[in-house]
């Protein structure tokens, strides 16, 4: 596999197939991961990686709080501007509509829609969990850095078979996932990230992620 081939085969995947991972294969993409670039050579990226009964504890854990506190409570970071708004909201809107769509949730089927959101509490059926956190005093060109090297496992994973989601949505609860994972109140928890083997047929892992032309981000000078 090239590397356009993993950047373009990747896709937040969102329905695995019940296989294991082992962890030969997650240490080797993580040893590699290690060559991201950073500030500085600063690494301010910080993770647990957990499977097995682990998982299953926080599964549990979080389920539970999500039921008591369904719109979060101890988040750490705000996941989206407030004012997000223009193209930025409307690519958000978008991915969401068709993503919905591709399992067949109507607009209006707020149940089914919630349902569907309550899937990231399952990793997605994924057998591993890679939850990332860095360290309160860091600011933006250190969370760019995590950024890099999330990105960069996730293109390892590729090269190796697997898939991932990247998945914010943990942050929702930050403080409490820290408390779960035991990390100090030193660091900011980031996000979750599923991995495992992707069900290739599964219609929420095969839409099509509407994606804006270069022209709307990028210019091109002197050329
Ligand atoms: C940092 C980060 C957090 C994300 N959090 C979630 C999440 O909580 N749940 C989810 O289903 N997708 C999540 N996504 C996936 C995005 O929706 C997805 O990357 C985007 O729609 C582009 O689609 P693609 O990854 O399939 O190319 C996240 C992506 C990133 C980069």
């Amino acid at each position: 596999m090239n590397v356009t081939e993993a950047v373009t085969s990747r896709r937040s995947v969102r329905q695995f197939l019940d296989q294991p991972v082992d962890k030969a294969t997650l240490e080797r993409v993580l040893e590699s991961a290690q060559h991201s670039p950073s500030g500085g050579n600063t690494q301010p990226w910080n993770a647990v990686v957990v499977g097995g009964e682990e998982l299953t504890r926080i599964t549990a854990a979080i389920k539970e709080k999500v039921a008591t506190a369904p719109v979060g409570g101890n988040m750490e970071y705000a996941i989206y501007p407030k004012d997000l708004d223009g193209r930025y909201e409307e690519q958000r809107r978008a991915v969401g509509r068709e993503m919905f769509n591709s399992v067949g949730l109507e607009r209006d089927d707020a149940a089914g829609r919630v349902a569907q959101m309550a899937q990231n509490w399952n990793s997605f059926g994924a057998p591993v969990q890679l939850f990332t956190y860095i360290k309160k005093y860091m600011g933006l060109p250190q969370w760019s850095d995590m950024g890099m090297w999330l990105q960069t496992v996730m293109l390892l994973l590729r090269e190796e078979g697997l898939d991932s989601c990247p998945q914010e949505i943990w942050a929702m609860y930050g403080s409490y996932m820290r408390e779960l994972l035991g990390i100090s109140d030193d660091y900011v928890f980031f996000c979750g990230m599923a991995i495992g083997h992707r069900d290739l047929d599964a219609p929420i892992n095969n839409f099509e992620v509407p994606r804006i032309p270069i022209s709307d981000a990028i210019e091109f000078r002197g050329f």
